[in-house]
């Protein structure tokens, strides 16, 4: 399917950004930015560094709050939500420096994923703080989903190894396993080819494709490599000192004289 067909009008619109505003101090991260993800598609956001991109995905996660404007997820607003919420309700992401358990298997790495998807967990968060722990038919169907993700990611060889032992790019593919065991409705990747090589890079293109059509998972993707973000976006919101400054395809980003200028570094 074309990218101009994937992000057909009639697509349901999955999260809205609506007018936000996010500020540390002094520095004003995100000024008053606005722009939608469709059902289904892969929405990159770029922009030179320092622009506010990892500061939306945290707004996005619930990560940040910010002081004006709201997110709307499927239609509902949620303006306070906070991270474990986000992650139950359909919300998971990668973060721009791996952060995953270095003296734990690739394997329990992903199961970490798992959990915040598994029923008794969330029963573990009222606050009774009662821990059941999963039921039998839970804890196998969750293990089988994390195996499929396994499979998936073609990491079977690696999955008793301890991830701090592991090349960074297999590093990143495994923080992107433990994303999708959650079997989430929108990820969020956080620059997921930075520092890989050519075929490292090669690979990780094809999951996040392979994820979005197989799985049908919508995706927002900050990456700095405009070759890559050519090839996997459907569409492109480009930020510039907390700004949006360019909004539409790759071709019509990649051709919008603000956008050239702010990565040629012209102030405006
Ligand atoms: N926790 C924080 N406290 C204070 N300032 C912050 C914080 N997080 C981000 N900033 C500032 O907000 C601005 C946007 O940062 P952000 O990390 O969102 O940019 P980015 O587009 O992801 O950049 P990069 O491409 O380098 O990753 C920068 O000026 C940064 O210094
Ligand atoms: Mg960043």
């Amino acid at each position: 399917m074309s990218a101009a067909e994937r992000t057909g009008s009639d697509r349901e619109v999955m999260l809205s950004v609506e007018n936000i505003t996010l500020s540390f101090g002094a520095v004003r991260a995100i000024r008053d930015v606005s722009f939608d993800i469709l059902k289904g598609e892969i929405r990159a956001i770029i922009g030179p560094n320092g622009a506010g991109k990892t500061s939306m995905l945290n707004v996005i996660n619930g990560f940040y709050h910010p002081q004006q404007g709201q997110i709307l997820f499927r239609g509902a607003v949620r303006r306070q939500m906070r991270p474990h919420e986000a992650a139950a309700g359909g919300i998971a992401r990668t973060f721009q420096n791996v952060a995953l358990f270095k003296g734990m298997t690739t394997l329990d790495n992903i199961m970490t994923g798992r959990n915040l998807k598994m029923k008794s967990w969330r029963t573990s968060l009222l606050p009774a703080m009662i821990y059941y722990g999963p039921t039998q038919r839970e804890e196998i169907a969750n293990r089988e989903h994390v195996e499929r993700v396994i499979d998936f990611l073609e990491i079977e060889a690696i999955r008793k190894v301890p991830v701090g032992r592991l090349p960074y790019g297999l590093q990143k593919r495994v923080e992107l396993g433990r994303a999708l065991a959650a079997e989430p409705d929108l990820l969020l990747l956080d620059e997921p080819m930075a520092g890989m090589n050519l075929e490292e890079k090669q690979d990780m293109c094809r999951f996040v494709l392979d994820v979005n059509d197989e799985f049908g998972t919508t995706i927002a993707l900050i990456e700095h490599d405009m070759g890559v973000v050519m090839d996997l976006s459907d569409r492109v919101v480009v930020l510039d000192h907390g700004e949006k400054i360019a909004d539409g395809t790759p071709d019509e980003v990649k051709n919008d004289q603000n956008v050239i200028d702010a990565y040629l570094g012209v102030s405006h």
